[in-house]
């Protein structure tokens, strides 16, 4: 930008940017090339579909038949029976009544959470829920109470002492910035237990828990449930773009008729939508994809020292930002990309790795990714039970360490 087109009414951007510089926050972007010797633990791409022929192969017929874009919002011209396809396929696959797509999972949780709650209801969000969660309890208009992470009791004493008539829990089945899982079946029981609606992001838990990747609200039994709404993002273990949420089918009809973020928003890509469901009929036939996944999520623990895994996110906690930075770079120096979790996606002094296994590694990778990462912590002065002593030996330390542990962090 020349000297000329800068404007003083954006100085402040300056001193905001020096700010994040010396708190070691500052994030960069590093386009990579289509193609790199990088061995790859940091993509999302849990079960490896992003590139599978047939996965791609549906992307491209999708666009041939459609066009680039979908034309229009879902109420318009952006619905095309390839959408409709995917949605009967989605709802089939978890096992819920119905299913309705959104351009992304970030979406999908504006969409669903400002659409069940609203003026007059109370929202009470699980401290671990991703931003899209956070930013959904802001754009609810509802009182909103937080509570921390995984705290059933502390969920059951907000709906008690509530004075609205409706109310409606939000967590991730599966926290993004650790891994770990949300205790699903008691926040199911006290939501219950005071007529309110739980709404659970299966973002990480679609594809990786749950038989065959159905996802942690099937493995433990509530996908049958009309007061278990989900939403799910279509970018991760499916490898595509786009979300979902799925519930029963007068959800879904009120979501159409009243969920902003689908209104008034483009219709998800047709390639996206091609790209899924080719993705969902790979899943189907290879099931074992989600047992791989935890398979070499384990063997990245047991290689750092990171608290044993309960989905693909394996989370190396160095502490201080500037050491888990340098850590990532080191690691990218030695071919393999990791990614780094630092605050505000983190509670301070938890910066951390964040490795994220995938089911296509191959053995020669895996343990060539381990090599570098044993390396890389014993250069940055990492004892291999650092992690767990971070996190304490007992469940109590643990929660604690890990409460507020999100991407999203409410404030
Ligand atoms: C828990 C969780 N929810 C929602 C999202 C948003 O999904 P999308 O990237 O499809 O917008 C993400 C990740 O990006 C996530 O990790």
């Amino acid at each position: 930008m020349t000297e000329q087109s800068r404007s003083p009414a954006l100085d402040w951007l300056d001193a905001a940017a020096e700010d994040r510089a010396a708190r070691h926050v500052d994030r960069v972007l590093r386009p990579r090339p289509a193609h790199d010797r990088v061995i790859d633990l940091a993509s999302n791409d849990y079960l490896g579909l992003g590139r599978h022929p047939e996965v791609i192969e549906g992307a491209v017929e999708a666009t041939r038949r459609w066009g680039a874009g979908s034309t229009g919002s879902r109420l318009v011209t952006g619905t095309t029976s390839d959408h409709s396809a995917l949605e009967s396929e989605l709802a089939e696959f978890t096992g819920t009544p119905a299913a309705l797509v959104f351009s992304s999972g970030y979406t999908a949780n504006l969409g669903a959470v400002v659409a069940l709650s609203g003026r007059g209801s109370l929202i009470v969000s699980d401290g671990g829920s991703h931003a899209s969660l956070v930013d959904a309890c802001r754009l609810s208009r509802a009182r909103v109470v937080v509570v921390d992470r995984g705290d059933v009791a502390a969920v059951a004493r907000a709906l008690a002492g509530r004075t609205e008539e409706r109310a409606l829990v939000v967590t991730d089945s599966v926290y993004s910035a650790d891994g770990h899982l949300a205790p699903l079946l008691a926040l199911h029981g006290a939501s219950r237990a005071h007529g309110a609606v739980l709404l659970v992001d299966e973002a990480h838990g679609l594809g990786v828990r749950g038989t065959g990747g159905r996802g942690l609200v099937d493995e433990v039994g509530l996908a049958r449930f009309e007061d278990v709404v989900v939403t799910a993002t279509l970018s991760k273990a499916l490898g595509s773009q786009g979300g979902v949420v799925l519930a029963s089918e007068r959800v879904r009809e009120h979501l159409i008729d009243t969920a902003r973020t689908f209104i008034f928003d483009t219709g998800l890509a047709p390639s996206s939508v091609g790209a899924a469901r080719s993705a969902l009929a790979v899943l189907r036939r290879e099931p074992e994809r989600a047992r791989r996944v935890l398979e070499v999520a384990e063997h990245l623990a047991a290689v750092t020292g990171a608290d044993r895994p309960r989905s693909a996110v394996v989370s190396v906690i160095l502490g201080d930002p500037s050491r888990a930075a340098s850590a990532a770079a080191r690691c990218a120096e030695l071919g393999l990309r990791v990614g780094c979790f630092r605050p505000p996606s983190v509670p301070e002094g938890t910066a951390r790795l964040r490795l994220t296994a995938r089911a296509d590694i191959s053995d020669a990778d895996l343990a060539r990714a381990s090599e570098v990462l044993a390396r890389v912590l014993e250069e940055h002065g990492h004892r291999l039970t650092d992690s767990s002593a971070y996190l304490g030996s007992t469940g109590a330390s643990r929660s604690a360490a890990s409460a507020g542990a999100s991407t999203g962090v409410h404030s």
